[in-house]
């Protein structure tokens, strides 16, 4: 397990260009399940995540090449009535949840699928029951074989619906999405998730051939063929990367960072909130420029997370970063994940004064914040505790990178490259300097 060495208390100064969405390449990876031809994706970041996703690919029989920075994502073989298994193995699924999204694709293309279910998920309650429900209002069966989710169409096939999300589940829009652009008819998703990762996922798919109206609102329409071809997409630019930069440098006095190659349009929220806590935001095209005075503590701003355009949910972690050294007392309250403040008790390590209690935290603003050795829970607790150790005096060790591995593309490098002293450790020196 390695682990991250930073130097805190130093601004961040220079240029940071933003990678890919991860977020938008998973589904767009996945949506190459739903042709025989091939599939050209430009900007899929060099993640564990995809990583993942393409061997789960490789292992339901896709070559898949790259070119550069474009994935070539072809079929090996005549795959259509070949394929013995269509299955999403538990060695691949306990890695990532967002495997499931390979379950709309298979099922729509090859009539049937097998997912691993994730250690810990019951049928029919959290977290893919609204995945499961919009399968079976496609016609599906679905039942538990040896730990895994089989689903299965009629031998007719899947057949257009009208379905309505009892919550805007972005993985369940983008999957059932998948599925009906290859259901000859209209499907109609109400309830959906408008996040910007579903209007890249429906311009994909129009490229494919589907017709899909009404992506990033609630109700989002598709009209799909019975066959689709292979395309070339880039993805757009990861909006939470870009969250993740604008919050580092918003957390360091004395910080001039100008953020490159991104949207933003995606982080209107995050922008204005950073304005009213005293952050110098500027916004041109592609661009953000994140300025802090020396001596800078931000104001104390409260929030709420919530689904697009609301306030992101990953970047919760890194806004309890920025109001830990608020001037006042801040709420955050998060409505999207239960149980997502593991982050908090680490913060407290570093000086931070937090107190939880069920969905909602409240911040104490401390003057001074500094470093300790803390743990990353999960990929974004890890963006918000590398946050806390630049804002931090001393040295601060990050354990557990891995989580940060999945999400974010040479954190370190780009870190480095704007003025941060972090040095990455295997696990074997890590254990010598602790
Ligand atoms: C996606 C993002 C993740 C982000 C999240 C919310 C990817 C790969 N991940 O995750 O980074 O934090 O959106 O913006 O794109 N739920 C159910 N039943 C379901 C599905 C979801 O109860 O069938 C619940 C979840 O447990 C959670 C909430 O709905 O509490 C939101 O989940 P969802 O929008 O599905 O998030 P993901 O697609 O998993």
């Amino acid at each position: 397990m390695d682990a991250y060495l930073i130097e805190g208390g130093r601004p961040l100064r220079g240029r940071v260009e933003i990678s890919g969405s991860k977020n938008a390449s998973l589904p767009c990876l996945f949506a190459s399940l739903l042709t025989p031809g091939t599939v050209r994706l430009a900007r899929v970041p060099d993640l564990r995540d995809t990583k993942t996703t393409i061997n789960l690919l490789s292992s339901l029989g896709k070559e898949c090449r790259q070119d550069g920075l474009v994935w070539h994502i072809a079929e090996r073989q005549a795959l259509g009535g070949a394929l013995k298994e269509a299955a999403a193995p538990y060695e691949l699924v306990k890695q990532m949840r967002a495997s499931v999204l390979s379950a709309g694709p298979m099922l729509a293309r090859w009539g049937k699928a097998r997912v691993s279910l994730p250690g810990g998920c019951a049928i029919g309650t959290r977290p893919i029951d609204i995945h499961l429900d919009g399968f079976k209002a496609m016609g599906a069966r679905i039942e538990v074989k040896g730990g895994d989710l089989a689903l299965t169409a009629h031998k007719k096939g899947l057949k257009p619906c009208r379905y309505r999300m009892k919550f805007p589940s972005v993985g369940a829009t983008e999957n059932l999405m998948m599925a009906a652009a290859l259901i000859r008819g209209k499907t109609v998703l109400e309830n959906a998730a408008a996040e910007p990762e579903i209007s890249d996922l429906a311009k994909m798919l129009g490229k494919m051939g589907a017709v899909i109206e009404g992506a990033g609102t609630s109700r989002v329409a598709v009209y799909g063929v019975e066959n689709l071809s292979g395309a070339d997409h880039e993805v757009i630019a990861d909006r939470i990367e870009t969250g993740t930069f604008v919050l580092f440098a918003a957390c360091v006095p004395g910080s001039n960072v100008l953020i490159d190659r991104c949207e933003p349009r995606h982080n209107e929220i995050l922008l204005d909130l950073c304005r009213k806590t005293g952050v110098g935001v500027k916004t041109a095209q592609g661009q953000i420029e994140i300025l802090t005075k020396r001596n800078f503590r931000p104001k104390a701003i409260t929030v709420k997370t919530g689904v697009y355009p609301g306030f992101a949910t990953d970047l919760q972690p890194l806004w309890m970063a920025l109001m830990a050294r608020a001037r006042g007392k801040a709420i955050v309250r998060e409505t999207i994940f239960e149980n997502r403040f593991l982050h908090a008790a680490e913060m407290n390590r570093m000086g931070a004064e937090i107190f939880v209690k069920g969905d909602t935290a409240c911040l104490q603003g401390a003057p001074r914040l500094s470093g300790a050795k803390v743990m990353a829970a999960d990929i974004r607790a890890g963006a918000g505790l590398i946050a806390m150790a630049l804002a931090a005096s001393g040295l601060s060790v990050i354990s557990r990178i891995y989580h940060i591995d999945r999400g974010y593309e040479n954190l370190d490098l780009k870190l480095s490259s704007l003025g941060v002293q972090i040095n990455r450790f295997t696990e074997v020196q890590y254990r010598r300097v602790s």
